[in-house]
């Protein structure tokens, strides 16, 4: 296993770019399935999300070539329906194969997820919907099984705001029967990418973006080439590295429209941020601010910041609170902040964050994806040397981020357990 050795205290300086978006490229790699014939997905970041996906896909029979961040995927072949435990366990967001494997051959069977680090994390409203659509599911040995002759359009209003649920309906339904409507739709820029996607393959989408998304079902779809999107959070964890060695730095290929609310509360916290066209300037302020942050679906404050935000509070001047509205269990990054010094309460889903002169560098354990995040931001600000263990998480979600980082300053080394 792999470990992050970090020394604390450079100022970040330099260039950055942005990869594609991990969470928009895992629901575009699975739209494939619905149409036969050979796709070609641009700006493609090296992930091991990626490559989860990618083995999910040739289980089903699809042929995955990939060329630096170019991958052709052709689902001519699909032949196996069913999507199982020992991928779907290792990468929830397999699940989604479950709508596009039954609008395109009427049947599927794949693996229920199970819980995970940050939260219960249900797809209840995934199959009430897919239900809706004249679905016909069983819960068996822990699989979902569903049929359907055609798929039929249908209102749909979600309970919560589920981005993997808007995800997975909106596939199901581009060649249902008739019009579907998806009522209180997740707003995420990546449902809009991956909506741009079906458009290029055919689909009748509209609203993707917007809490009301109409889909017109269409016959069929055909074969397209898209590029990815830029990662947001990747580009948010830079801007908080920026923020919080006092650095300054220049962020390539981001779209700081899809960061507002990130943008506001750096702001607040006293960051400076510029940008032209596509590249941010970062500019880290003498004294954070303590500013306090909410978490809640897009426009507001992105849940996969919460944990990067918090490391940015422990050095703060000021106290903070910080409430996570979004998963019931986001807060494993706190004790290991703990660890380098901060002073952190927690107290339902709010955590307090009092700023803290200086951290301490420390051995510390990766727990989750963006937590791994907020610990290497952590140790950036620290004094001394810190440790990061179980960097596995990290590498589902971020590319080369040590790299990139060591490429702004920073001293930073990936070394073998
Ligand atoms: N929920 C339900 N029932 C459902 C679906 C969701 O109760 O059927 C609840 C969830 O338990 C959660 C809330 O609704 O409390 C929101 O979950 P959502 O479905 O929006 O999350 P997701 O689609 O499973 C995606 C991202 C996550 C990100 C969340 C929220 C992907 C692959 N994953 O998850 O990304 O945190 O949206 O923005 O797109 C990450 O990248 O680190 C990550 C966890």
């Amino acid at each position: 296993m792999d470990k992050l050795i970090i020394k604390g205290g450079k100022k970040l300086a330099g260039d950055v770019t942005v990869s594609g978006s991990k969470n928009a490229a895992l629901p575009i790699f699975v739209s494939t399935l619905l149409a036969p014939g050979q796709h070609e997905i641009s700006n493609v970041p090296f992930l091991r999300d990626i490559n989860t996906t990618i083995k999910v896909l040739e289980q089903l029979g699809a042929r995955v070539d990939g060329n630096g961040n170019v991958v052709k995927i052709d689902t001519s072949g699909v032949n196996n329906f069913e999507a199982t435990y020992e991928l779907v366990k290792t990468m929830r967001a397999s699940v989604l194969v479950l709508g596009p494997l039954l609008a395109r051959f009427g049947k599927a069977r794949v693996s229920l997820p199970g819980g995970c680090a940050i939260g219960a994390r249900p797809i209840n409203l995934h199959l009430k919907g897919l239900a809706a659509l004249g679905a016909e599911i069983n819960l068996t040995h822990g699989y979902v099984e569903a049929k359907a002759k055609r798929l039929k359009g249908a209102r749909i209003n979600f309970d919560v705001s589920t981005v993997g649920g808007t995800e997975h309906l909106m596939m199901a339904a581009a060649t249902a029967k008739g019009e579907t409507i998806l009522e209180n739709a997740a707003r995420e820029p990546e449902i809009a990418d991956l909506a741009a996607m079906l458009t290029k393959m055919g689909a009748d989408i509209e609203g993707a973006g917007t809490d009301t998304i109409r889909i017109r079902g269409v016959e069929a779809l055909q074969p397209a080439s898209h590029a990815v999107m830029p990662d947001r959070i990747e580009a948010g964890t830079f801007m908080v590295a920026a923020a919080i060695t006092g650095g300054d730095i220049r962020i390539h290929n981001m779209c700081l429209d899809h960061l507002d609310a990130v943008v506001f509360k750096l702001q607040d916290a006293g960051v400076e941020i510029t940008h032209k066209d596509k590249v941010v300037r970062v500019k880290g302020p003498r004294k954070i601010a303590g500013v306090n942050i909410k978490t809640r679906p897009y426009p507001g404050f992105p849940t996969d910041m919460q944990a990067q935000f918090m490391a940015l509070m422990t050095v703060a001047d000021g106290a903070s609170v910080i409430s996570e509205n979004i998963f019931e269990n986001r807060f494993m990054h706190v004790s290991e902040l703990l660890r380098f010094g901060a002073d952190i309460v927690v107290e339902g889903n709010s955590a307090t964050v009092k700023g803290v002169k200086k951290l301490s560098g420390a051995p510390v354990m990766a727990t989750d994806l963006r937590a791994s995040a907020s610990l290497i931001l952590a140790g950036l600000a620290a004094d001394n040397t810190s440790e990061v263990s179980r960097i596995y998480h990290l590498d589902r979600g971020y590319e080369a981020i040590e790299k990139k980082l060591a490429g702004l300053g920073a001293d930073i080394v990936r070394v073998k357990e």
